[in-house]
């Protein structure tokens, strides 16, 4: 064995023994999984990093201290044990463990450490339910102890390590970026971290490296990645973490093509990885405009087809209010068709509703087809001939939202993965690439203009003279890329003119003040010389995420936070003391209780 397993208590890791190792003396060390005691025979379950193994402690052991401490362990005891190792008597050989065939017959046991009861058990039943997360996060030191969240943790190391690679060999170089930063503009607030020595000034924690990144192309470092640690105080979900891990690149002289060929490239090395159906470029690419047309999402799960249709012009005349009225109101009236969905049931019909309803949309309607002919709201004004032409055949569902254009796409769009769920409908595809292009370069954000990316996305160069005039209708040199569903990256051509940039931060109500107050150091960077440059940001967290088949980030990062921000296990946020507080020059919020130093 070398060093990769060896140590100064131990001879290898347990996982890797096997029937080929009969007949050898191992030495042993780790944790006491499981305890099974036969009177005069005591099976251990060994467990380190690589798996699980069987101890046994047989007759010859009976009458010494070794035996009596074996009766005596306890879950979660640190043990060290030397053996032989030996194949199993066939009955009680267990094909589901790897090392199943053999076991290790003890000649000496040493407990190096009790374990006090564990607050949650780490050895568990095939059936046996998680304990809540929130008392797994407070004792993560034993959650981590849990086989399924070292395979997760084992295979994030592997993606970072394979990135490394992967840039590395494309001659990219990885530069640090700094914690303490100036704000950057990324759609969530900051993480801010007060000066002591500059009265009253703040550090930001950088919520992307986006500015750094493209200043090193101006100075002329030409490819930059780095896998980096971002900070977002943002609304939390599963697929979000106030700090999380981008692999972020960025390079000169480039055109769209380059990025999205170098970011295939490396999916086809992550899902090589991680053993997973090889991802096969190149991927589809669709416009932002049509994914929301067609899937009412701009990260649509291609998965699945069930497109939308836009059913305006076919359903509009129609007998029915409601789509009259949403069409006088200048809506549209879009919807599914669910092939052989006419067995929903009408508890299923009604929590697609709901779906809708929470998505803005006034309601859902809908019709199904049958032998004896339609039913549903809809049916009474439907005609063969139009059922005909909405594609619908006997046994088909079609589910209809009637509202303001882009409204009955969108609640559309919730209606179909919750459809796809609720209905258990198969997929088409086991795994589904896409990129979205042509984003807006603007949103509106309740009335005002937002950069729907960031404020440093080129315009789509023919868009350019509707920028002051018409700025929602601009495209952008942006693009996202989407695994099942899922937003993995995104990011763009950038700005590489000070005078554009300058008149889209305009554009975005900022004062030539502001400009210079906040992005004066880019603006001159980009006057010193700035070569064309672009990248994106991709989540490693969200990618180990997927790759895993893990449900939540907090699967996939050692010391997660909760959807409350918190840090469960060592307790943050916490408060301070008045005095740091006034050595940070800041006062406490008037209404916070008075706290002891901590
Ligand atoms: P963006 O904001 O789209 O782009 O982020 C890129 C990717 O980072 C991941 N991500 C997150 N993961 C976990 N928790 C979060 N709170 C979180 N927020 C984002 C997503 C996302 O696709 N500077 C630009 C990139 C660029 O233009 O080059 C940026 O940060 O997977």
């Amino acid at each position: 064995m070398t060093d990769s397993e060896r140590t100064a208590r131990r001879s290898r890791l347990v996982g890797g023994l096997r029937p080929a190792d009969t007949g050898t003396v191992v030495r042993l060390a780790g944790w006491v999984h499981r305890r099974r005691d036969l009177g005069g025979l005591i099976f251990v379950d060994i467990r380190d990093r690589s798996g699980l193994a069987q101890i046994c402690f047989g007759p010859a052991w009976t009458e010494t201290p070794g035996f009596r401490l074996a009766q005596e362990l306890g879950a979660e005891d640190v043990i060290a044990v030397e053996g032989d190792i030996s194949l199993r008597p066939a009955h009680a050989r267990n094909p589901e463990l790897p090392t199943g065939e053999i076991e290790v017959r003890a000649r000496t046991l040493e407990r190096l450490s009790r374990a006090e009861t564990p607050a949650i058990p780490v050895a568990r039943g095939p059936s046996e339910e998680l304990p809540a997360e929130e008392l797994r996060l407070r004792h993560r030191h034993l959650d981590l102890r849990r086989p399924e969240l070292q395979r997760n943790l084992i295979l994030r190391h592997r993606l970072a390590l394979a990135t490394r690679r992967y840039f590395d060999g494309l001659g990219f170089l990885e530069i640090e970026t700094p914690m303490l930063t100036k704000r950057t503009p990324e759609g969530a607030r900051d993480y801010l971290v007060p000066s002591r020595i500059h009265r009253g000034e703040f550090y930001a924690l950088p919520q992307s490296p986006q500015l750094y990144k493209q200043i090193l192309m101006v100075a002329g470092l030409d490819r930059y990645f780095q896998i980096a640690r971002c900070f977002r105080d943002e609304d939390l979900r599963a697929d979000r973490q106030p700090e999380f891990t981008q692999i972020d690149v960025e390079a000169s002289f480039i055109d769209t093509d380059d990025i999205i060929r170098w970011v295939e490239g490396l999916m086809v090395s992550l899902t090589q990885e991680a053993g997973l159906n090889v991802a096969e470029p190149p991927f589809p690419r669709i416009t932002y405009r049509d994914a929301m047309a067609r899937y009412g999402s701009d990260r649509p799960d291609l998965r699945y087809g069930l497109e939308i249709h836009d059913w305006t012009d076919l359903l509009r005349t129609l007998e029915f209010e409601i789509l009259r009225a949403a069409v006088a109101a200048g809506g549209s009236i879009r919807g599914i068709v669910i092939s052989g969905g006419a067995g929903a049931s009408r508890r299923t019909i009604d929590a697609l509703g709901e779906t809708a309803k929470a998505a803005g949309a006034p309601g859902l309607l809908w019709v199904k087809r049958g032998p004896d002919g339609a039913s549903g709201p809809l049916a009474r004004v439907l005609t063969a001939g139009v059922l005909d032409a909405l594609g619908l055949r006997d046994g088909d569902l079609a589910l209809v939202v009637a509202a303001a254009d882009r409204l009955s796409a969108t609640a559309l769009g919730a209606v179909r993965l919750a459809a796809i769920t609720g209905l258990g409908l198969p997929p088409l595809r086991t795994d589904a690439w896409v990129w979205i292009v042509e984003f807006p370069l603007f949103e509106d954000a309740d009335g005002a203009l937002a950069a729907t990316n960031h404020p440093f996305t080129a315009p789509w160069p023919a868009d350019l003279d509707r920028l002051e005039s018409d700025p929602l209708s601009v495209r952008s040199l942006a693009y996202d890329v989407v695994y099942n569903g899922a937003e993995l990256g995104g990011g763009s051509l950038r700005i590489h003119e000070p005078e554009l940039q300058r008149r889209v931060l305009r554009v975005l109500g900022l004062s030539d003040r502001e400009i210079e107050q906040k992005f004066g150091f880019l603006l001159e960077a980009l006057a010193s010389g700035a070569p064309p440059h672009g990248g994106i940001a991709l989540g490693l967290d969200r990618i180990a995420m997927h790759f895993a088949g893990a449900g939540s980030l907090r699967d996939v990062i050692a010391f997660p936070k909760t959807t409350a921000a918190r840090a469960l296990f060592e307790g943050a946020p916490t408060p301070v003391s008045a005095q740091e507080l006034e050595e940070l020059h800041l006062r406490p919020a008037a209404r916070e209780r008075e706290v002891e130093a901590v």
